[in-house]
């Protein structure tokens, strides 16, 4: 009888010791190289790291995978020279202004309106005021314009670089050039004639 109370007692001591330990880290490790990680943790802290983070900004010059450099600053000399300058280097075709003209209905009409005359929604509604009629006297608007704009915004027009992309703002272009050109009643920019499937094919 005494002999199982020594047990007993032996018992409950043991099953003490090893529940003690804190909640963060399991008492008792066997072969602990099974649960440490051997590498650092993301996000972790370690010594080796400047101010002991893991997380740190990339490299100097690193560029996101598609990212495409754009050489005119944003500033008024930057502005004129991609006006003169920056060309549009997406042919014509119905696929470009089809995209341009949806991703325009998405992002530029609610302010510029369906035909660029200055008269969107948020115009009428008079949140915000100044939109200008892509027609509007003394405005130098090219197509290098149109795309410089897009990347940097003016004045109360906020910047698109970041929900659009290289091709989608050049497609945009497009369509804002035929708008301009619509109201100004000069030509339009029209497809390019695409070849025809088969057309070049012989008989023989
Ligand atoms: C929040 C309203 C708003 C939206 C949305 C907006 N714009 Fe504008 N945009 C303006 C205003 C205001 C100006 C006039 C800025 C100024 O001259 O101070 C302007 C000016 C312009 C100009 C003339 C720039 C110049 O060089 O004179 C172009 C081109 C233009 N926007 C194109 C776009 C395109 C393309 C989009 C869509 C990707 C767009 N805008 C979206 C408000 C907007």
């Amino acid at each position: 009888m005494k002999k199982i109370l020594h047990i007993s007692i032996a018992l409950v001591a043991l099953i003490g010791l090893v529940s003690c330990g804190g909640d963060t880290k399991p008492s008792f490790q066997y072969m602990p190289n099974m649960y440490e990680p051997v590498g650092y943790e993301t996000y972790g802290e370690y010594e080796v790291f400047p101010n002991q983070q893991e997380a740190m900004l990339p490299v100097l010059g690193t560029v996101p995978r598609g990212y495409a450099p754009y050489e005119y600053p944003d500033t008024k000399k930057g502005s004129d020279a991609a006006k003169k300058e920056l060309k549009n280097p997406l042919e014509v075709t119905q696929k470009n202004l089809d995209a341009g003209k949806e991703l325009y209905t998405i992002y530029c009409a609610v302010c510029h309106g369906d035909k660029g005359d200055g008269n969107g929604i948020l115009m009428q509604r008079e949140k915000i005021l100044g939109i200008p009629s892509y027609a509007a006297p003394g405005r130098l608007i090219t197509q290098g314009g149109v795309y410089h704009v897009q990347m940097y915004g003016l004045n109360s027009m906020g910047s698109y670089a970041s929900q659009t992309n290289e091709l989608e703002r050049w497609q945009i272009t497009q369509h804002v050039m035929n708008l301009k050109a619509t109201l100004e009643g000069t030509p339009l920019l029209v497809p390019e004639l695409e070849e025809v499937a088969g057309a070049n094919q012989s008989n023989d």
